[in-house]
């Protein structure tokens, strides 16, 4: 028998048996790892029904079994040695071989630090063969009924290196993290069924064999996501096909980042470029503790991509990361400005509303039947009744809007309350505002020059040397924006125009340079869109805003403007600036159905 080097006294090689433990370090990380790995193996096989069971959170048991093809009792025998070495004869080989994780290594490290049986049959011999496997030592192998297809059961993991098992984390954690692999590996392959079950308990029963793919990516979201998140993801995909996206809209965004999947050529795969990307599509539209949901599929020739080196790592780089970034862009801003226009609660029978499971992914883009058939094809405002009746009816707009609509009045000195063509539509008068502000300015300023109101008296500005610096880099882009402005000293600068648009006092004017003179970086290097957005921001949240008291005609014009807002759903700080209740939303709060 083998001794294990460290226990002799001279330096000597250490054993394969240490070198094999320590090389499945590299491979088998946790539980969640020899998973994927053994999952990864049954995809391989061909398999459509794959099936899991987990105890105590994978340190006491991982099985997998699949209904793939299967290996012959030679071939099993085989699976678990060490594959040869000789691929990484030249530097391309070892290049490749560290790109795609170390292949030929899963089983081989697998069974050096567990307790491993593994059963397997095919279609061409007579029976089926089974292996088991104690810390790499081979203790029994033996015939097994023919079933085709391949169970691994790996128990007791990392029972010989007690100072691997000591850094797992706690159960949760690592269920966590098994669970994980499992919804990636049933996103990336729709078309596989995946059981999961831990501790006796069912937790996914994913349905994919058979179903089309995109029934099957349905199928799985609804599990993996919840029905009513799922319920909200609009798909699109871009011309020539590569890129396939699930996305939510602006008005159904979670609170947790967690629900964001990417796909490269099928492999899961984190990437800053890929999340910013998607971020970016919802600047202004977000507020900071509400995130995305989508499920993102690309197709790349590898040449163009790369995984992290570190074989547990997913994270991707990409050759060309702009394009990339504008993929990912592109896309997801599509289907946010198709579904920013059908602005939530489309009028929709109760019926359609309780009926979740069906058409999911369909993209609610029917107009409400009232809408047509209330509308006049002239804009005007009626006056009926002396009291404040007044009604605009337009056949013509985006999807939230409803018309008739008839002004009810303000509450809070905030909110506007109107009726609709279908139930309610309430207004936040000052979030609306600042949207018909952002949008204006961003207009103007995109068409050339904004125009501009000279101060009475020009506004001394005090400010540090280097923020002076810093303003002044911007001077010429500002000035087309509407602020001229010149130095007056090494510390103060001189304001003598703004925009016409905007209502500062000079406190608000003051802060307005100093905030911009922090945020703003290197103008060279910021795009025009996103100089165009930073400054309409901070403007906007820095003007005086009309009066709280608004009159019925203000407010009608408030939300006529809003129709014809790009973005009407959100002030730019990505609050929203309105919500309706249609008429089945009220009867439903009082109980009636028709
Ligand atoms: N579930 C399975 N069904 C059929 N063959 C399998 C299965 N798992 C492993 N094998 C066989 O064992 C070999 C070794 O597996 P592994 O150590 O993961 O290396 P690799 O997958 O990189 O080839 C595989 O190449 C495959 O031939
Ligand atoms: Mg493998």
């Amino acid at each position: 028998m083998e001794k294990e080097a460290f226990l002799m006294s001279e330096i000597k090689l250490l054993s394969p048996k240490v070198i094999s433990k320590i090389a499945a370090g590299e491979v088998v990380e946790r539980p969640a790892s020899v998973l994927k790995e053994l999952l990864e193996n049954s995809i391989d096989s061909g398999a459509t029904v794959i099936k899991i069971d987990i105890e105590k959170a994978g340190k006491k048991l991982i099985r997998v079994n699949d209904n793939g093809k299967g290996m012959s009792g030679e071939d099993l025998n085989l699976s678990i040695e060490r594959h040869s070495t000789s691929k990484i004869s030249e530097f391309e080989d070892l290049d490749s071989l560290i790109t795609f994780g170390f292949r030929g290594e899963a089983l081989y490290s697998i069974t050096a630090v567990s307790k491993t049986k593994i059963t397997s049959a095919t279609e061409t011999e007579k029976c089926g063969h089974s292996l088991e496997i104690e810390g790499g030592k081979t203790v029994s192998k033996s015939e097994a009924p023919k079933i085709l297809g391949t169970t691994v059961e790996v128990r007791d993991l990392f029972f010989n290196v007690p100072a691997r098992a000591k850094f797992l984390k706690g159960d949760l954690s690592e269920r966590s993290h098994l669970i994980k692999v499992v919804e990636d590996c049933a996103l990336a392959y729709p078309e596989i069924t995946f059981h999961l079950r831990i501790d006796g308990r069912d937790i996914y029963v994913l349905q994919g064999s058979g179903l089309d793919r995109k029934s099957a990516i349905v199928a799985k979201a609804q599990e993996i996501l919840g029905k009513d998140i799922a319920k909200t993801l609009e798909y699109e995909e871009d011309n020539s096909g590569p890129l396939k996206m699930y996305l939510t809209r602006p008005q159904n965004l979670v609170a947790t980042r967690g629900m964001q999947f990417f796909f490269i050529n099928r492999r899961p795969v984190t990437s800053k470029v890929m999340q910013q990307a998607m971020y970016k599509a919802f600047e202004g539209m977000r507020q900071g503790n509400k995130h995305p949901v989508c499920i993102v599929y690309m197709e790349l020739p590898p040449s163009e991509f790369d995984v992290n080196i570190h074989p547990q790592k997913k994270d991707v780089r990409f050759r060309n990361e702009s394009f990339i970034y504008k993929q990912i862009l592109g896309l997801a801003s599509k289907i946010i400005s198709q579904s920013t226009n059908a602005f939530e609660t489309p009028a929709k029978p109760i019926e359609n509303i309780s009926n979740g499971g069906e058409g999911v992914f369909a993209q609610t883009k029917t107009p409400s039947p009232l809408a047509s058939s209330l509308s006049s094809s002239k804009e005007e405002y009626q006056s009926e009744k002396p009291q404040v009746l007044n009604l605009i009816e337009k056949e013509k707009g985006p999807k939230w809007w409803n018309p008739p609509y008839r002004y009810l009045g303000q509450i809070e000195k905030s909110y506007l309350v109107f009726e609709s063509g279908d139930g309610m539509l309430v207004i936040d008068q000052h979030a609306a505002q600042e949207r018909l502000l952002f949008e204006n300015y961003i207009y103007q300023i995109s068409n050339g020059k904004a125009p501009v109101q000279p101060l009475m008296l020009p506004v001394n500005i005090e400010m540090s040397a280097s923020s002076i610096e810093n303003i002044l880099k911007w001077r010429d882009w500002l000035n087309s924006a509407g602020f001229e402005f010149e130095r007056f000293g090494p510390t103060t600068l001189i304001v003598r125009s703004i925009p016409v648009i905007f209502d500062f006092n000079d406190d608000n004017l003051r802060e307005l340079f100093e905030k911009l003179s922090e945020v703003l970086g290197d103008p060279q290097k910021c795009s025009e869109e996103v100089k165009r957005e930073t400054v309409a921001m901070m403007a906007c949240k820095k003007s005086i805003k009309a009066h709280d008291k608004i009159s019925s005609e203000e407010a009608q014009r408030l939300l006529k403007d809003l129709k014809e807002c790009k973005n009407p759903g959100f002030c730019p700080h990505g609050r929203p600036t309105m919500f309706s209740m249609t008429r089945s939303d009220i009867l439903k709060k009082f109980h009636r159905t028709s």
